[in-house]
């Protein structure tokens, strides 16, 4: 989900104001992955680098993550939305860990699409983390290593979107990606609705994945 800053930018309105706007586009893009019936939907909220931005920039994002949950559980909870957190989120708040937790134990059970959110989300570090608990157990293969990441609950990564025009992956799901179909789009991620979802996943069926057959 990139591109928020340069929306508010456009409007000279301040970055939190598209941070907003991006809050809205996650509610619309998070209802048209239920209404399409995708098994699951993974947005790169937060990550392990973000924290290099100015603490103001930072607060006002965790101060959106606490909004967006307090409002937002329900109508998971209603729509049978399971929702499950990646990245090392035990550093956050307190009080926010608390809340995200709480979340996925009343949506444990659900059996409607996985939102999940990457939150102080790096994928080296996510890698490294599963690699140590394989070694732990003996056992460092590719498969042992891929049990312990962080997605092993979701199923595999069809589809990799990145807005905003930027076209590299920026330590999201870089293992998960090894056949991942991608899409890059120069719409700004508050300006990107379901039906950009929809054109990204029609290109999607329309090609023809190998996973290095032939
Ligand atoms: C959103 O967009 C990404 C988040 C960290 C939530 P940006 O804040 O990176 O927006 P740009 O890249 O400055 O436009
Ligand atoms: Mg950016």
């Amino acid at each position: 989900m990139d591109g928020n800053g340069r929306w508010a930018k456009k409007r000279m309105m301040p970055r939190a104001f598209g941070h907003k706007r991006g809050v809205e586009t996650v509610r619309e893009i998070t209802r048209a992955a239920r209404d399409l019936g995708l098994e699951a939907l993974t947005l790169y909220a937060f990550s392990s680098e973000n924290w290099k931005r100015p603490a103001d920039e930072i607060a006002d994002l965790m101060g959106l993550l606490r909004t967006f949950i307090r409002n937002d559980l329900e109508e998971f909870v209603a729509n049978n939305v399971r929702l499950q957190i990646i990245g090392d989120y035990q550093v956050l708040a307190p009080d926010i860990v608390e809340m995200i937790e709480g979340a996925m134990a009343r949506t444990a059970h659900n059996t409607g699409t996985t939102v999940a959110i990457a939150l102080n989300y790096g994928s080296q570090q996510e890698i490294a983390r599963a690699a140590a608990k394989a070694a732990a157990k003996g056992e460092i293969t590719a498969e042992a290593i891929e049990a312990e990441l962080d997605t092993a609950s979701l199923p595999p990564l069809d589809l990799l979107i990145r807005t905003s025009g930027e076209v590299r992956l920026s330590n999201f799901l870089l293992w998960q990606a090894a056949y991942a179909e991608m899409w890059f789009t120069d719409v700004l991620w508050p300006d990107f609705t379901a039906s950009h979802l929809r054109d990204a996943l029609s290109q999607f069926s329309a090609r023809e994945r190998r996973f290095g057959g032939r």
